[in-house]
């Protein structure tokens, strides 16, 4: 064979998400478009807002000489300064160009990051269910994954977090809001995590950083909004991007934030800036960076998520699904009527209804819808949906 063995197994665990989004393609090339209820992607379906359009062509008349040029690893200074003055604001905590590295999305910032703090056999937690590239990511840079679950609310237990730690533990990822749950840590369980990490940061001698993977974070309902992490643990970080708050998801930008008091932050920037070069990205796009500059206070209007999540919620209640009202993200994870929730989706499949089984996100029993869809695909999905629910019900065991 002519590629790694490595890879191939990476191929055939890839994830779990693609290939229903496969499944789904053939199925809308053999029944149309509109006949199937696809819920798989995570893929904003709003345009970005009409800001971006307007920050996008100022930056291509722009034509001023070597704006298209490599430039420093991290970034242009303008966009770091100008996403550290976004920060400084959101989080209360004085922040500077240096302390931002610009990305190729979420998903660079995080291997940037792992990349920069990984000997092999270096172990990071991850918490159950969670987003499966974390698992690649890791591998990537040689790491372990030590996996621990979370509550039946999907909230960290802390003292599982804290048997978990061991000599070898460098970081936590955490991801709030929540894919697949939806769900938000509070303060008070951010700076639980917190006192746990510096606990074991003491403990085991050498800092035990706390990452929270964030680029859900403006999709936020109810009036709620997200606590810092950097308030929370001064050994911290954010992987964001702009993907899901300005729909920019093909266009690779996000960021790197390192708090400001983070212990040894001068080698571990030069580290991370590094880190981005040579992983091959050099650095994140030219254009973005300047369109985004203009954009750190803007997202997409969210009120069609909103109404898409109080529709979507009143369907699977009307129905009886089980599950937890998402308070961010575009995601749905309720339990599976059926203990394998595999089987379920091949029930949701036979309505041509098309979600993630949990197990894919590391907790079977349950499945994930994403709505970032229209209303009507929603509303089209209820009355198999219902189906599906009724025959999972008629297939259990009568007490
Ligand atoms: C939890 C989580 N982290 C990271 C990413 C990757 O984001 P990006 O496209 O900005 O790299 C995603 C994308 O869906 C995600 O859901």
């Amino acid at each position: 064979m002519t590629i790694a063995t490595k890879m191939a197994a990476a191929m055939q665990s890839s994830s779990w998400i693609r290939r229903m989004f496969e499944e789904g393609a053939e199925l809308k090339a053999r029944l149309g478009a509109d006949n199937v209820f696809d819920f798989t992607l995570g893929n904003p379906d709003l345009e970005p807002p009409d800001a971006f359009k307007a920050a996008l062509l100022d930056a291509v008349r722009d034509d001023r000489q070597g704006l298209h040029s490599y430039m420093p690893n991290a970034g242009l200074p303008a966009t770091r300064q100008a996403v550290a003055k976004h920060l400084t604001g959101v989080h209360q905590l004085a922040f500077v160009p240096e302390d931002v590295i610009m990305t190729c999305g979420a998903a660079g910032a995080l291997n940037v990051i792992l990349k920069t703090l990984l000997d092999p056999w270096d172990e990071v937690i991850i918490l159950a269910p969670f987003f499966p590239e974390y698992l690649f990511y890791i591998e990537n840079h040689g790491g372990v994954a030590r996996v621990v679950e979370t509550d039946d609310r999907f909230l960290p237990v802390l003292h599982e977090v804290e048997e978990a730690l061991n000599d070898h533990t460098v970081a936590v990822i955490i991801n709030s809001p929540n894919n697949p749950t939806g769900q938000i840590y509070n303060d008070a369980m951010l700076r639980s995590l917190g006192k746990v990490l510096a606990k074991g940061s003491a403990r085991f001698g050498r800092p035990i950083y706390l990452i929270n993977d964030e680029p859900y974070r403006r999709l936020v309902y109810d009036g709620l909004s997200l606590p810092s992490v950097f308030q929370a643990y001064p050994d911290s970080l954010v992987a964001t991007s702009f993907s899901k708050d300005l729909s920019l998801p093909g266009e690779r930008i996000g960021y790197i934030g390192l708090n400001p008091a983070a212990r040894d932050r001068t080698e571990f920037l030069a580290g991370m800036i590094l880190a981005n070069r040579i992983l091959g990205y050099i650095n994140a796009p030219a254009l973005m960076q300047r369109v985004v500059a203009k954009l750190t206070d803007i997202s997409v209007d969210i009120a069609p998520y909103a109404r898409r999540r109080e529709l979507f919620s009143r369907i699977l209640e009307e129905i009886g699904y089980d599950f937890i009202k998402p308070q961010g993200t575009f995601y749905l994870f309720p339990r599976s009527p059926l203990i394998d929730d595999v089987a379920f989706i091949q029930e949701l499949k036979k309505e041509n209804i098309l979600a993630v089984p949990g197990r894919g996100f590391a907790r079977p029993g349950y499945f994930r819808l994403a709505f970032c869809v229209p209303e009507s695909i929603i509303a089209g999905a209820a009355p198999g949906l219902a189906r599906a629910f009724a025959r999972a019900a008629d297939s259990k065991p009568q007490p």
